[in-house]
């Protein structure tokens, strides 16, 4: 780690892999308080599983300590004396979360298919250092100081440039149980990769590294040992950003890194926000509007495009984005408002938000101000019942998020297949959605002044509330921090007419 740290790029841009990387989600899976506090909800609500749940959940977000525990033939375990215990062994290498050593060493077998999907990626465990291998995107790699000073040997390895590696963790498969408690099938919570694979990024060669790990510009010496000659320049080189959308987490990792421990800096937090707020604001999506008038009614068109290499957004199914359109009248009064967000969290006129057992429908005509554009999933067990456990999602009964470009959502396999009424929605196709508002207009008086943004939330308003109907040390902590961050939503884009 050292080693590749202090790097920087032709323009003299900071570009150290040590630095992107420790900062991001994925170096503080482990530490993550919203995870920790989910799979201790999960066991309270099946507390049979504790065993299988604290192997399964620590699997992708623990995976140095898993795979050594395997080896080590001890089951894997997060509470008591297991992996969170700072007298386990194998602590440190659990709280380093997904980490340089794991994404390296994986082997180029089964990768892309269901075989490695669900966190079933294989590493060599019988090789001995520094005989093991560690992967890399270069031919041919400087061998004898890596092997001195990490314990590895440096290999060249094709998997490392392509989505298939990402795929073995983000593909993401969950055993879920009926009323009885009884294993009832297999539900694909994440499917990043497959919404990928189905998309045109896939066929034009833009991997999750191309988005998730952008070029540095121009050449970087990549190891600050040995001096050059020894070795030179590499290029591409890749920037290990590794941001999505979860600037909610990182901002709230900010506030608390103390608390949680964590092991980056203040100033490499808030690098990873504003790189979070850019591939938020500038990568994901695209807003237009058309407004046409007629006597006593306004409509308003907008289209949302997604920009990402998968559903927008994607990942863990907490996640939402909607639409809030406002209208004004020549005053300055509001006269019609949709999906206007609260200080808690929730949206106003969200079914979800104000009843559990509801969620809001994917719309193609909006004409009320409680029916609000949400684009998200929405979890149903096997009773037919909306759900926020993850052990008893056994289908999405709504998915209407924002297909990528490509997509066709006739051939989509069942399991990242559209799901509601997205799907009779004849322009909620490939790449993009468009929604119209249809506005009440007579008895005031223009110009009117409309305006839409679109807004993100990491942590939806329900989900949470339904897993603080648990009490845990974790989710209690967890929800402290919670109470005390600032819960306004992403504002990813806006556009604003005036209509006379
Ligand atoms: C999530 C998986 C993942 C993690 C974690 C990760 N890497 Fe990488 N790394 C990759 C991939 C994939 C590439 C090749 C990307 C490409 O060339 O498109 C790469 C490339 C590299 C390279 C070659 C130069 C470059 O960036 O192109 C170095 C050196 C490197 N990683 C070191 C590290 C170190 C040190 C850490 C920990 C601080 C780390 N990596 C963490 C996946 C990972
Ligand atoms: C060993 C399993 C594993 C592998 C391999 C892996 N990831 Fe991840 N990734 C995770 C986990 C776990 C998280 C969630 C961490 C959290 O939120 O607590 C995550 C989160 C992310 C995020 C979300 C960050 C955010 O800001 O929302 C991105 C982006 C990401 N990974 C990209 C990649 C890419 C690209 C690759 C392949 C080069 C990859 N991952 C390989 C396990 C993995
Ligand atoms: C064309 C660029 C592009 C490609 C290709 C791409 N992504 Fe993304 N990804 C994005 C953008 C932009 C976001 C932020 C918007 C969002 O959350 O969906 C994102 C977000 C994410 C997130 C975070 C979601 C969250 O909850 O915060 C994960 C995880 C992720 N991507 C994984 C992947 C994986 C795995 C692949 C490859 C199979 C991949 N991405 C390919 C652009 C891309
Ligand atoms: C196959 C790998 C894998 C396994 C197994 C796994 N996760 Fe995750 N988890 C991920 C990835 C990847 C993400 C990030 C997705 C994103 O950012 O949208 C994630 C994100 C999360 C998040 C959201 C974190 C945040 O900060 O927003 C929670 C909560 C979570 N996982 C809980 C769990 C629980 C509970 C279990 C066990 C039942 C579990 N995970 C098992 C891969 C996994």
């Amino acid at each position: 780690v050292v080693c590749h740290s202090r790097l920087t790029d032709a323009a003299g841009t900071d570009v150290s892999v040590d630095t992107h990387w420790r900062s991001a989600m994925m170096a503080n899976a482990a530490r993550d308080p919203f995870y920790l506090a989910k799979v201790t909800s999960e066991i309270e609500r099946n507390p049979d599983l504790r065993a299988a749940l604290e192997d399964k959940c620590s699997l992708c977000h623990m995976p140095m300590a898993y795979t050594q525990a395997k080896v080590d033939g001890v089951a894997p375990t997060m509470f008591e004396s297991g992996f969170l215990n700072k007298d386990n062994g194998l602590n440190k290498a659990a709280l380093d979360g997904v980490s340089c050593t794991l994404c390296h060493q994986v082997e180029d077998k089964a990768l892309g298919t269901p075989e490695s999907f669900s966190g079933k990626f294989l590493v060599d465990t019988s090789t001995n250092p520094p005989d093991r291998a560690s992967y890399g995107p270069f031919p041919e790699p400087l061998v004898d100081n890596m092997r001195r000073s990490s314990g590895y040997t440096p290999q060249f390895g094709e998997q490392t440039l392509n989505s298939a590696l990402c795929a073995a963790c983000h593909t993401l498969y969950t055993p879920y149980l009926d009323a009885s408690g009884s294993v009832a099938g297999e539900f694909p919570e994440q499917t990043a990769y497959l919404e990928w694979k189905h998309s045109a990024l896939s066929s034009e060669g833009k991997s999750c590294q191309s988005c998730h790990m952008p070029e540095a510009a121009g050449a970087v010496l990549i190891s600050a040992s040995p001096a050059p000659p020894k070795i030179s320049p590499r290029e591409p080189f890749a920037q290990h950003y590794f941001v999505g959308g979860n600037a909610f987490m990182v901002g709230l990792f900010s506030a608390n890194a103390e608390a949680l421990e964590l092991t980056c800096s203040q100033d490499h937090l808030d690098g990873t926000l504003q790189r979070v707020l850019t591939q938020l604001q500038a990568n994901s999506v695209a807003l237009s509007m058309v407004t046409t008038q007629s006597s006593g009614a306004l409509e308003i068109g907008l289209r949302v495009e997604n920009k990402a290499g998968h559903k927008f957004p994607t990942g863990f199914p907490s996640r939402r984005a909607w639409i809030h359109l406002t209208v004004k009248d020549g005053a300055g009064k509001v006269i019609f408002e949709s999906g206007k967000p609260q200080a808690d969290g929730s949206i106003v006129g969200c079914a979800a938000d104000a009843a559990a057992t509801e969620f809001e429908s994917h719309f193609d005509i909006i004409t009320t101000a409680d029916q609000v554009q949400i684009y998200e999933s929405v979890m149903h067990n096997s009773d037919g019942e909306v759900t926020y456990t993850l052990l008893r999602g056994a289908k999405y009964v709504k998915d209407n998020r924002i297909l990528p470009r490509g997509f066709d959502k006739a051939t989509a396999a069942k399991d990242f297949a559209v799901q509601g009424s997205a799907v009779e929605d004849a322009n909620f196709v490939g790449g993009s959605d468009q929604v119209t508002y249809k506005v009440n207009t007579s008895g005031s008086s223009g110009p009117f002044e409309v305006s839409a943004e679109l807004l993100y939330q990491s942590i939806s308003y329900r989900f949470l509330a339904d897993m603080l109907r648990d009490d845990t040390a974790f989710i209690q902590s967890f929800s402290g921090m919670y109470d005390m961050a600032d819960k306004t939503p992403v504002a990813m884009a806006a556009v604003k007419q005036t209509v006379k």
